[in-house]
């Protein structure tokens, strides 16, 4: 399995997006467009950063009826993305539609990785209970949402490095756990409840995590980029 740290690129033009990844030259890290950017910049920045040599997670997080989203995905797939997602609350019917939408759009292409979001790395167990109103433990709920998606065909999720082991052994090691929620030892956790380090992600056997702040407003992102890579890849295995 792929294992890689994804930067996102929580930006709000292409000017700043450009200006920041200049600092990795040639290194070209793996990187996600989330709702800021692409509601700014359009679909040109994914076209840009895949002419540049970028692997794009685009997590536009769709959530709507299974037509609108199936319908909006296939237009989706022809930016030649290597992973999108969706809203696993949207239901399996939601998400089988996703992947026939991005089937018919690819039109024989590369199938970008589709995979759902369980629960927001934002959301805690009290705010799941009390709020949603959803009576079951996070982890439970979480490999619920996973085996859902597993059951409509997606290639996996995005949770909590905490939540990966349990993915895991429900859904197989092949299912992709894609994991943002990550901070450095002793940081501000910001908005984020569900978190852990980068050496901790590692050992809880995830393959991708997804680094925003840590990195993105760091004094030196591509010292703080680096560190993370030590941390996640290993030491033995870093060779930057
Ligand atoms: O800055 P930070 O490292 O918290 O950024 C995390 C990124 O991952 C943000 O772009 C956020 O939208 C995204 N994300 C998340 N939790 C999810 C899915 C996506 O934090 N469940």
């Amino acid at each position: 399995m792929p294992k890689d740290i994804i930067i996102a690129l929580d930006f709000s033009s292409s000017k700043e997006t450009f200006d920041f990844l200049s600092q990795f030259k040639s290194l070209h890290p793996f990187v996600k467009i989330g709702m800021e950017l692409f509601y700014a910049e359009g679909p040109e920045m994914v076209r840009r950063l895949k002419r540049e040599g970028y692997k794009v997670f685009l997590d536009l997080k769709l959530h709507d009826i299974p037509n609108t989203v199936k319908k909006t995905m296939k237009v989706l797939a022809q930016h030649g993305v290597d992973i999108c997602n969706v809203h696993a609350a949207g239901t399996n019917a939601m998400m089988s539609a996703a992947l026939e939408g991005l089937k018919e759009g690819c039109a024989g292409q590369q199938l970008p990785k589709l995979i759902a979001v369980t629960q927001l790395t934002s959301t805690s167990e009290d705010v799941l209970q009390k709020e949603l109103l959803i009576p079951y433990s996070m982890e439970d709920t979480v490999k619920h949402y996973a085996l859902n998606a597993k059951e409509a065909g997606l290639a996996g999720v995005v949770c909590s490095p905490l939540e990966v082991t349990k993915i895991k052994s429900a859904c197989g090691n092949d299912f992709i756990t894609v994991t943002p929620g990550i901070r450095f030892e002793n940081a501000a956790s910001d908005d984020q409840t569900r978190i852990t380090t980068p050496a901790r992600a590692r050992e809880l056997g995830t393959d991708y995590i997804v680094v925003g702040r840590p990195i993105t407003q760091a004094d030196s992102p591509l010292m703080a980029y680096m560190k993370c890579c030590r941390d996640f890849f290993g030491a033995e295995n870093y060779c930057m």
